[in-house]
């Protein structure tokens, strides 16, 4: 088990270790997306980790699907982060935040402005949404982005960049998974646009390649990464070859400079929700478009984290639902000390409950 706890770096970056937080939304920012002060104490709790990822945290308000959503677009979001920063960094860990645009993926209850969502195509996605005011509601049919709206989208996108290196984030990720905005251009059922950024794998690719680029320009490659999700058929995203698309997009990035490619497995939360085949062979098939660092969550464990990073198909391990409850999993993946279940009911409530008031063992 030494490499899952021996330090390392990360495009230049010094880790404390190799096991990462993953990306956990937790609906506790207030209505205008400024994250709560116990926000902090659930971060800096956990910054045993080498590496955290924030929680999903939108770029404009355009970009808010769910309701009590951070953001990283107003003084008010960007100093309670770096409150947050410093804490996480004050305990050894290094933070990425993640950027989500919930494309097609919301609901205009859960918004601060009346527009309505935006996606590549006018796709409505089946299923519901939570809101306070109403519970769960359908989604509504998303407008299309119109070609000239494209080069603005991307500024957000730089904008929210050099805003979260101002709140101390040590990089950003760009979510490209799960069904949100950058994922709905990648797939071919929320995709089919006509102009140069559908109609063709490269036309699909096109979109979230600029982005990453232009980011990548403002605040340096090393401190981009991105996540992806190939086979994952979540929110109602189902691209007819995931791995052709993603094997293009991989070879269009600059991933030898990034910080690194994050793989959520498509088979996470259900095996039902994969369509890319065998689930033990996408992170080799996907190595070699890798140039740089690859990292990977989906129900790991110490054990599978260390044959993966011992054999070098990963750089590092990422835990979602286990650091949860386990404030402390870094000492407890290294005791082998049980792991403390999730409380369900409370994953999204809007208060410190559930949330910031896990214990550490012996505390
Ligand atoms: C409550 C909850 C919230 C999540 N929020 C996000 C998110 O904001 N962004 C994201 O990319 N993934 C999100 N995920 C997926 C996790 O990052 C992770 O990939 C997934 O839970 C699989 O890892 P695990 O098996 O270790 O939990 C979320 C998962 C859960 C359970």
């Amino acid at each position: 088990m030494t490499s899952l706890f021996a330090p390392t770096t990360l495009a230049g970056l010094p880790l404390q270790n190799r096991i990462v937080m993953a990306p956990l939304t937790r609906n506790r920012a207030d209505p205008m997306g400024v994250p709560q002060s116990f926000v902090r104490d659930y971060y800096a709790q956990r910054a045993s980790a080498g590496l955290i990822v924030s929680e999903g945290t939108q770029t404009s308000f355009a970009g808010q699907g769910y309701c009590r959503t951070p953001g990283i677009h107003t003084a008010e979001q960007i100093a309670a982060w770096k409150r947050v920063t410093d804490a996480v960094h004050e305990r050894g860990a290094k933070m990425f935040m993640q950027f989500m645009h919930c494309g097609r993926i919301a609901h205009p209850l859960n918004r601060q402005i009346p527009d309505a969502p935006v996606a590549p195509s006018a796709v409505r996605p089946a299923g519901q949404m939570w809101t306070d005011q109403q519970q769960l509601q359908d989604y509504p049919t998303p407008r299309a982005l119109e070609t000239g709206e494209l080069p603005a989208l991307i500024d957000e996108f730089v904008t929210a960049a050099r805003n979260a290196m101002a709140a101390g984030f040590d990089g950003v990720e760009l979510h490209a998974a799960n069904g949100y905005l950058l994922n709905q251009f990648l797939a071919s059922n929320t995709n089919l646009r006509t102009d140069g950024y559908g109609m063709s794998v490269s036309g699909r690719i096109r979109f979230v390649v600029e982005v990453v680029e232009a980011v990548a320009r403002a605040i340096g490659a090393a401190r981009t990464g991105i996540r992806v999700s190939p086979g994952h058929m979540f929110n109602d995203l189902v691209d007819g070859n995931p791995l052709e698309t993603h094997r293009a997009l991989l070879d269009a990035l600059p991933t030898t400079d990034m910080a690194y490619v994050h793989v959520m497995l498509p088979d996470a939360f259900s095996p039902k929700l994969n369509n890319a085949g065998d689930p033990q062979a996408l992170l080799p098939a996907l190595r070699p478009h890798v140039k740089g660092a690859l990292i990977a969550a989906g129900n790991l464990t110490a054990a599978s984290a260390t044959a993966m990073l011992e054999s070098g198909l990963i750089q590092l391990a990422v835990f979602g639902r286990p650091f949860i409850a386990n404030p402390d999993l870094v000492e407890r993946l290294k005791s082998g000390a049980p792991l403390a279940a999730l409380r369900e009911d409370l994953l999204y409530t809007a208060d410190a409950e559930g949330y910031s008031d896990y214990p550490s063992s012996g505390s």
